[in-house]
């Protein structure tokens, strides 16, 4: 079963080449989202880890790939990869990969409250985490929210949005949020205004640079020799940390210096696509 879920799968070539899935290997998807790499690379005969946090990306996973011998599908956080491996007896495996963020059925879910064009619940929980945003913006003082906007947004405009989201309080769902954000910096900005903002809410609900930052560690240790870690990251906080990680880490050796980003023609046919970079480690 080749078929994926939603849409094509990102940097799937390069992904796949990276890793050199085979039959006798174990490969783990940390990120199985839509299922589409995880499909890929059951289709060269690996085994395949597969984790989500999302109980619904689990349903609909178990759903479609339910005759599949070679698959485990586990909701977990891949924060937890080690305590996975202990529990199905794995010791060392020969590939981890991390497809990090929200996946295009987060972003087109209303519900999930991932959109500043949907109108929906401020949520933004990937996985059954008790934090959302809702709390964060009605429940932070301006202070915290600053830093928030600032370090995970790296917003320029951090503080003035602060300072109008208390303001507006309390604010119930996303389209109003985007429209106090849009009014605090007005139009200028490239993108949607509130696009920050909103990155900003979902890294810090999600803990998405602690969970990235214990899974880097997490591969470090389970990777067999010659194993492969590849991280396709969506923006430059993640880069950054993968970047880092792979150059300073002791255990790794960057399989090349500069990241893989997609052509121009998958750009234009996945436009989320459009900001991936992919870095891959080699383990020692
Ligand atoms: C970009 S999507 C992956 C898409 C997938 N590669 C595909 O081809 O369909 C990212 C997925 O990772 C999940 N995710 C993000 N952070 C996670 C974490 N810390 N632990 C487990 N899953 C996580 C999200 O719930 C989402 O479903």
């Amino acid at each position: 079963m080749t078929m994926t879920l939603a849409h094509r799968p990102v940097l799937l070539e390069a992904t796949l080449a990276a890793l050199e899935p085979e039959p006798g290997k174990v490969i783990v998807d940390a990120t199985f989202g839509g299922g589409g790499h995880t499909g890929a690379l059951l289709a060269s005969g690996a085994r395949v880890i597969a984790l989500d946090k999302d109980p619904e990306a689990i349903a609909r996973g178990r759903a479609h790939f339910a005759d599949e011998e070679r698959l485990d599908l586990i909701e977990a956080d891949f924060r937890e990869l080690e305590r996975v491996l202990d529990g199905l007896g794995l010791e060392r495996v020969d590939g981890v990969l991390a497809d990090l963020g929200v996946s295009s059925y987060h972003l087109d879910d209303p519900r999930r409250g991932f959109s500043y064009r949907l109108e929906g619940p401020l949520d933004m929980r990937m996985g059954r985490g008790e934090l959302t945003a809702a709390d964060v913006v009605n429940a932070f003082d301006e202070e915290e929210l600053a830093e928030i906007l600032r370090r995970y947004g790296e917003d320029p405009a951090a503080r003035r949005i602060a300072r109008a989201i208390v303001r507006a309080r309390p604010l119930r769902t996303t389209t109003e949020l985007a429209e106090v954000v849009r009014r605090a910096v007005g139009y200028r900005r490239a993108g949607h205004p509130a696009r920050k903002t909103f990155q900003a809410l979902r890294i810090y609900v999600n803990d998405e640079l602690g969970a990235l930052r214990a899974l880097l560690e997490a591969s470090a240790r389970r990777l067999a020799p010659g194993g492969r870690l590849a991280v396709i990251s969506f923006h430059s906080l993640e880069d950054r940390e993968v970047k880092r990680f792979l150059r300073e880490s002791p255990e790794f050796e960057p399989l090349f210096k500069k990241p893989v980003v997609p052509r121009p023609e998958e750009v234009a046919e996945n436009p989320r696509a459009r900001s991936a970079k992919l870095r891959v480690g080699v383990r020692r």
